[in-house]
């Protein structure tokens, strides 16, 4: 028996017991005539106690040959501690030990095991088995394990059963580039890892499942951010004999039951805003509630002034920013320049100073009255003490800007608590988005998505201004989820193929199976997927997503640990009848 208790248990109540323990040597103080040792597993931290008068002399030596990290096994009684550490669970106690088996020694660790480590992400990396026994990863990994648990309990209550599907198949459009892996036995042929299962979760509702999902790794070869993993974690589900109503009820549902029962919290209602009023309103598809600032479009009101900017420009937009009128000359030109970075790219911003004495100072005073800055006040919603933001120029371009302001200033002020859970669905995406470098259309969800009913023939007089049946979960500014209700019919599928850019043949041999499936009785379906590893991050206070995983890749898609990717050896390429151009 390796161990009576772990390391997080003993308490006041077991003095005098007598008690076995193993783990970890996370700390060691030797004080000559005594030393202390703090014992760690994955539960806690114990304190054992060597010293002259009670050890026996050679127990003492090897004790002091311990050093961190090395893997021990003890024996000894519960002793009450002379001066307690209230700090720690097991602070009350400490243990005697009579016997002390080494079972692994360790190295010197690169960095320190503490919560806070002067480990760079790096080094971290390289000795991800050593960051995991740091208390805030090991953590964030007890606490994915107990959201993605809850996630299966409430979907198995709602009778949804869990079907695992392939990773070696055909492409699954979802946006990225795919994975691929040669095939050894079908030479020049590939197999895509999925970017998702969405058309194995279609042929499961084809084949009468009726409720699926699946906790399932997909694969996306696209840039990274904090948010994007190449390999990440959805929650996949898919329902039959759905409309959209019917998915969105079911997983406001589950979402609520996560944050109630992860969180301890109550929220009510989701908002719905549709993908346009998103846009309008806070110029992102994936806006952040849980603070006003929403946008406040002046174009009509600013365009009567002999300012060029303004008379030239698509759109005339601000937000308020509270108590920002104290703002500096000075730290508005930082601000300026915040916004014309290279990753916002705006060409500068307008602003009003509200001050607290009813007046206005703005930086078109030249061109602008006091009436009129008074009116734009009014639309933003701008108090006395508000700074009123102004950017302008192309609506594609200006939202966007805007929005990135509108997170920052945020985050300047403190109001993206944490803490704070403000979910949303927006709804109404539109079906296609045009793609500005090659011209043509793609789906925005992806081609698998219905067009809302009675806009099918919209398609062909213009294109983007179809709305489809899909929707997105956000929360806190974060995309967690997405779906849509699907085609079913196989002539639909056809004509979204063809303005996707398709030939009828192309189509066929990408996703005849599905249009095939569709001949033999597929029922009207739809579903969603969440990203396990996002909801992890937001519901646990973060963004990072890679702090959730345990074994996450780098921004450059390198596992550091395992040195991955890397070369393959001639007999291995030769084998899959691979050729390395050089
Ligand atoms: P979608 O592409 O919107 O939909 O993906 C669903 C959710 O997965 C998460 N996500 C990611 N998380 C981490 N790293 C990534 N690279 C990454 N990409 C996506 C996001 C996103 O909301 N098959 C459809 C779902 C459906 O229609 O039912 C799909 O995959 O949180």
């Amino acid at each position: 028996m390796f161990r009576s208790h772990t390391c997080g248990e003993l308490r006041s109540s077991d003095v005098n017991s007598e008690v076995t323990l193993s783990g970890w040597v996370h700390k060691s103080r030797d004080k000559g005539f005594v030393i202390w040792i703090d014992l760690r597993d994955r539960y806690g931290i114990t304190q054992l106690v060597f010293d002259e008068e009670r050890t026996d002399t050679d127990l003492l030596e090897k004790a002091r040959t311990l050093g961190r990290e090395f893997v021990v096994q003890i024996k000894g009684k519960v002793i009450e501690r002379t001066s307690k550490n209230p700090n720690i669970p097991t602070g009350d106690i400490e243990i005697l030990v009579d016997n002390l088996v080494i079972l692994n020694k360790s190295l010197v660790p690169p960095f320190t095991l503490e919560d806070k480590t002067d480990g760079g992400d790096d080094l971290r990396m390289k000795y991800r088995y050593l960051d995991i026994r740091r208390t805030p990863v090991k953590n964030n990994l007890i606490f994915r394990s107990k959201v993605s648990m809850e996630v299966r309990k409430y979907l198995s209550n709602e009778g949804f059963i869990e079907v695992e599907t392939p990773y070696l198949i055909k492409s699954t459009p979802e946006g990225a580039r795919d994975f691929v892996v040669p095939s050894r036995m079908n030479e020049g042929q590939f197999y895509a890892l999925p970017q998702s299962p969405q058309t194995f979760k279609q042929l499961l509702m084809v084949g009468g499942l009726d409720k699926y999902f699946q906790i399932v790794k997909c694969f996306r070869d696209e840039d990274l951010r904090a948010d994007r993993q190449p390999e990440f974690t959805q929650i996949d589900c898919e329902m039959a004999f759905v409309e959209q109503e019917d998915i969105l009820t079911t997983f406001e549902g589950l979402t609520k039951h996560l944050i109630k029962e992860i969180n301890g919290k109550d929220v009510s209602a989701f908002p719905r805003l549709t993908y346009d009023d998103a846009m309008k309103r806070y110029g992102n598809d994936k806006p952040d509630i849980r603070f006003g600032m929403e946008f406040a479009e002046l174009t009509d009101v600013s365009k009567h002034r002999d300012f060029g900017i303004f008379n030239s420009a698509e759109i005339v937009v601000g937000i308020a920013v509270p108590g920002g009128s104290t703002y500096t000359r000075k730290e508005i030109d930082k601000l300026i320049a915040w916004i014309r970075r290279p990753q916002i790219g705006a060409k500068g911003m307008v602003y009003v100073k509200c001050n607290e004495d009813g007046s206005y100072k703005s930086s078109v005073d030249k061109f602008y009255s006091q009436e009129d800055l008074k009116v734009w006040a009014e639309k933003a919603s701008a108090e006395p003490g508000d700074l009123l933001c102004i950017l302008s120029g192309s609506i594609k371009e200006t939202r966007p800007q805007l929005s990135a302001l509108r997170m920052e200033m945020a985050e300047r002020l403190g109001l993206r608590n944490p803490e704070d859970f403000a979910p949303l669905w927006v709804v109404d995406f539109p079906l296609l988005e045009l793609d500005d470098e090659t011209g043509n259309y793609h789906a925005m969800h992806h081609p698998f998505t219905s067009p809302k009913p009675g806009q099918l023939e919209l398609l062909e007089t213009d294109p983007s201004a179809v709305r489809a049946n899909a929707y997105d979960l956000v929360l806190n500014g974060n995309e967690i989820g997405g779906g849509s209700i699907r085609i079913h019919n196989k002539e639909i599928q056809k004509i979204m193929f063809k303005h996707l850019g398709f030939t009828p043949e192309e189509a066929n041999a990408q996703f005849g199976f599905l249009l095939d499936a569709f001949q033999y009785g597929a029922p009207p379906h739809g579903g969603i997927a969440f990203g396990l590893d996002r909801l992890v991050a937001i519901l646990g206070g973060q963004e990072t997503i890679r702090d959730f995983i345990a074994f996450p890749k780098n921004n450059s898609g390198r596992d550091v640990m395992i040195d991955a990717p890397s070369p393959l050896d001639q007999e291995q390429l030769k084998e899959l009848h691979l050729k390395i151009q050089s």
